[in-house]
């Protein structure tokens, strides 16, 4: 196994991830904490030999809307814009063009995330961004890190979720009560810490972060605003560029992401979206062996021995 740090996290050649050993699954997720991000160059797989490499390497689990997902696998989430000759389209187009970090709108959010191309587009490049959340806790500013060191954060995927034929006929409010029925708003700490590295991470988005615990609702829109105002810029925004080949994987602990699609010099969003490239991605996320976070008792166990 070799590998080469990048822009962020680092590239990882001559493995098959079809024929691992157990040690090399283990050596490839201590690389993936300690990197954030794990590009694992020039495979190729079936369907079924990336749910295979899934399950050897966490606990893999399939998205919550299942229109999202492989008809004949399941696990895969496919993210695609590509019609077939039928017209219809396998997956969701679009998604996941803002600042999120997967799932955790859950209760028990999937820690890693993986993806593979299947279709890239032909002109303009496609490429995925992401904000280390810890380098992030580690610049902010003291007094914008004490106002949120000890509440929680408050997450719902309210605001990106894809309205469905079988939402004719709702109005939006209508919408956003349906959502909170079926996913209502879920409590995480705003600073983790890391159950593998011990770093603290400030784990929060502008896609999927709602609100703030014992704070008014102005000053939770303020705080949260200046810390993603903060987080993305060009200090902390780093870019993984695609090859057919790759399998990439990410700890959704460290990390925020956007799809990196190229946008059509326009302002009217359907314009816009007509003009996109085709793009087809394979996503499987899940959980590892290891807690969202380091519990606040072990923590105070480790520090004391
Ligand atoms: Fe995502």
């Amino acid at each position: 196994m070799k590998t080469k740090k990048i822009e962020i996290g680092s590239n990882v050649y001559d493995i098959d991830i079809k024929n691992l050993s157990q040690d090399e699954i283990k050596e490839l997720q201590e690389l993936l904490y300690q990197n954030r991000i794990i590009v694992v160059k020039n495979q190729s797989l079936t369907e079924q030999d990336y749910v295979d490499f899934a399950y050897k390497f966490g606990f893999p689990e399939a998205y919550l809307q299942s229109h999202y997902n492989h008809p004949d696998y399941p696990l895969i989430f496919v993210s695609s814009n590509v019609k077939k000759e039928d017209g219809r389209q396998l997956g969701v187009a679009r998604t996941g063009g803002y600042w999120h970090s997967d799932t955790a709108f859950e209760k028990e959010p999937k820690i890693i995330t993986m993806l593979m191309p299947k279709v890239l587009p032909k002109i303009s490049r496609r490429t995925t961004r992401f904000i280390d959340m810890s380098a992030v806790y580690n610049a902010l500013p003291a007094e914008l890190l004490e106002q949120i060191e000890e509440e929680d954060f408050i997450h719902s995927g309210r605001y990106r979720y894809k309205v469905r034929p079988e939402d004719a006929g709702l109005d939006i409010a209508e919408i956003l009560e349906l959502i909170d029925y079926y996913q209502p708003p879920v409590h995480h700490p705003a600073v983790i810490e890391h159950p593998v590295t011990g770093e603290k991470i400030i784990y929060g988005s502008r896609g999927f972060t709602i609100g703030i615990s014992n704070k008014d609702r102005e000053e939770q829109h303020n705080i949260l605003k200046s810390i993603f105002d903060f987080a993305e810029t060009n200090d902390f925004v780093k870019e993984v560029q695609w090859e057919m080949g790759d399998l990439i994987i990410w700890d959704n602990r460290f990390l925020v992401h956007s799809s990196g699609r190229a946008k059509a010099p326009t302002d009217n969003i359907h314009e816009a979206v007509a003009k996109e490239e085709e793009t087809m991605m394979y996503r499987i996320t899940m959980k590892d062996a290891h807690p969202l976070y380091a519990a606040k008792a072990e923590a105070v166990e480790a520090f004391a021995s």
